[in-house]
């Protein structure tokens, strides 16, 4: 496998896995305030993450390159508010999809195309991820001053479903 590609696989693994951690630890922020809901929906979304980071694993496998798994940093733990909470989140997913496009550039450059084509579920995928974030950012900060507002939210979001095995990752 091109090395250059390689390497940068390797690193949106340790991204996405970044993520998983992130996500989780915005989770655990929201249990603390007591807002089970947004905790729930945040835990989720880190599986989903991980999804993300295996897939990209199994495909640097399948290509015949060598994982090689990095150290992840410990992500922020505290927030002043719920909306500082997810923009943070926000814009952790905009910074996912400028990788995500660089990853595409490169890979293109490099003439891999089977990495091109992989890498285009992660391009429409960021579109939904930054599209949920930064409905949910605007929502939450609309309705901050207001507890009732909050609550409502909440219970939207303790009703997201678990990603299923065969389609983690989406
Ligand atoms: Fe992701
Ligand atoms: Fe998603």
């Amino acid at each position: 496998m091109n090395p250059k590609v390689e390497k940068a696989l390797n690193e949106q693994i340790h991204a996405e896995f970044f993520s998983f951690y992130l996500y989780l630890s915005v989770s655990a922020y929201f249990t603390a305030i007591h807002l089970e809901g947004f905790a729930h929906w945040m835990r989720i979304q880190a599986q989903e993450e991980s999804g993300h980071a295996m897939k990209l694993f199994d495909f640097l496998n399948e290509r015949g390159g060598t994982v090689k798994l990095l150290p992840i940093d410990a992500p922020t733990r505290e927030w002043a508010s719920p909306s500082a909470a997810v923009e943070t989140v926000l814009n952790h997913e905009r910074a996912i999809s400028e990788r995500i496009n660089k990853l595409v550039d490169l890979a293109t450059s490099e003439n891999d195309h089977a990495t091109t084509v992989m890498l285009h579920w992660y391009v429409s995928e960021q579109v939904e991820e930054e599209a949920t974030a930064d409905t949910l950012f605007h929502q939450v900060k609309m309705v901050e001053s207001n507890p009732h507002g909050l609550l409502m939210i909440d219970r939207e979001l303790a009703a997201r479903p678990a990603p299923v095995a065969a389609t983690q990752g989406e």
